[in-house]
């Protein structure tokens, strides 16, 4: 059975509480269930883990290696400027995708730029939380 490791960065705890505008009114537990339920209906396993620490990141980004066969990631803010997750997204083998949330394009200019896109397989912006579905559809069709 094929796994996958979702990580979501900084501030993603307050999900449903932070800038529901933006982000919606559902929280982070909520998309950890309705992800698992898709994960479930379709056959594989997803480990779920959040952080608002760049070096946590970091560490389960190494330790992905060789225990999953994909990894989906929203880093909140660290997307716009950390070259130390962008190296770690460089040295991994398996294949990754970058997820956003809310439409990075339609808001303020420093977030239309990724330092981590050109690392990964692919992005996928602006689609609520469908979009870590169609992440993993994609590591699925692999
Ligand atoms: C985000 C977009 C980022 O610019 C922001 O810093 C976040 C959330 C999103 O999911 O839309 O924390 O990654």
């Amino acid at each position: 059975m094929n796994a996958y490791l979702i990580l979501n960065g900084p501030n993603l705890n307050a999900l449903g509480q932070r800038e529901p505008d933006v982000y919606g009114h559902k929280t982070l537990a909520d998309l950890e269930k309705e992800i698992k339920a898709f994960a479930a209906s379709r056959g594989f396993e997803v480990t779920f883990r959040q952080s608002n620490h760049e070096g946590a990141l970091i560490d389960w980004i190494q330790e992905a290696e060789g225990k999953y066969q994909g990894l989906v990631m929203n880093p909140g803010a660290f997307t716009h400027y950390s070259y130390a997750i962008r190296d770690a997204l460089a040295s991994l083998s398996i294949p990754s995708v970058e997820v956003h949330i809310s439409n990075v394009h339609k808001r303020e200019a420093f977030r239309h730029q990724s330092v981590l896109a050109p690392v990964m397989n692919g992005q996928i912006v602006g689609l609520g939380f469908h979009g870590y579905r169609l992440a993993l559809d994609y590591l699925e069709s692999l």
